[in-house]
């Protein structure tokens, strides 16, 4: 009988994810403002070992940690983030809208929250967020930046999008940081776009995978992430399908030793 296991897969658990299996949705998840430092630090006091968040640019082509395309929702400043400069992104306040303990977090600046990373020890999904349009610009200067913030580091961060576009200008510009596709549902040409874009794992909407679908996945040799799960019966569910790890708000349900 043909052998199912490479020698990797014997030799450790689980060969195509070198990362932390249990990671903070969007920095904090639901216990701080998204994507702020606040958000990381928040995180790791509870012993997470890796987090998720989202990077986009300002006008001047600046990445910070930001998810949606209008500052609206998570500031108290209004309009496309696209449209404004990153002196006057940074000035805005990424807290109040929250809690009031979190009055005057700002936006924070990728480089910054780089910083926090690797001080602290926390490792990162880079999710490459793209205003619309703006896919090549924040792929290539996401991955530039990303490759200089880490140089040196053990494990690199992984970038993932969305966007194909964005991740084949961050395969271009730094093809040795790790890529990740981001999907809804999976589609049919996932495994011509995961070879095409030399992508480690496929990121999929929790509800979209079954047990074979994550094995067929993980047989081509990359890691199958779910997100966002809040539920802990569904986390169990999927780490029973044998996904890789799991991206979840819920950061004090579903902690960093849940599984
Ligand atoms: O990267 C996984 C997840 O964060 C994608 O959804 O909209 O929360 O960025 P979203
Ligand atoms: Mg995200």
């Amino acid at each position: 009988m043909a052998a199912r296991f490479s020698i990797d897969h014997m030799l450790t658990e689980r060969p195509y994810w070198p990362y932390p299996r249990i990671l903070a949705h969007r920095g904090g998840g639901l216990l701080a403002p998204e994507n702020t430092l606040a958000a990381l630090r928040y995180a790791r006091n509870l012993g997470f070992e890796g987090v998720e968040f989202d990077v986009k640019l300002t006008a001047d082509d600046v990445p910070v940690l930001f998810h949606d395309d209008t500052l609206d929702r998570t500031t108290d400043g209004n309009g496309p983030i696209a449209d404004v400069l990153f002196d006057v992104v940074t000035q805005l306040d990424a807290g109040s809208w929250f809690a009031n303990e979190f009055a005057g977090d700002p936006v924070p600046a990728f480089a910054a929250a780089s910083a926090l990373c690797k001080e602290t020890g926390l490792w990162a999904n880079v999710e490459i967020k793209p205003c619309p349009g703006r896919e090549r610009e924040t792929g290539r200067i996401v991955a530039r930046m990303a490759k200089l913030l880490w140089s040196g580091a053990t494990p690199l961060p992984l970038l993932s999008s969305f966007s194909t576009e964005a991740l084949l200008a961050a395969q271009t510009e730094a093809s040795d940081l790790p890529r990740a596709l981001v999907c809804d549902e999976i589609p049919d040409d996932w495994e011509q776009a995961l070879d095409q874009l030399d992508c480690v794992s496929l990121h999929v909407r929790f509800d979209r995978l079954n047990t074979n679908s994550v094995a067929a996945i993980q047989a081509t040799r990359r890691g199958v992430l779910a997100y966002t799960v809040n539920d802990p019966l569904d986390a169990v569910d999927l780490i029973e399908m044998g996904v890789d790890a799991l991206v979840t708000d819920q950061i004090d349900v579903i902690g960093p030793h849940f599984a």
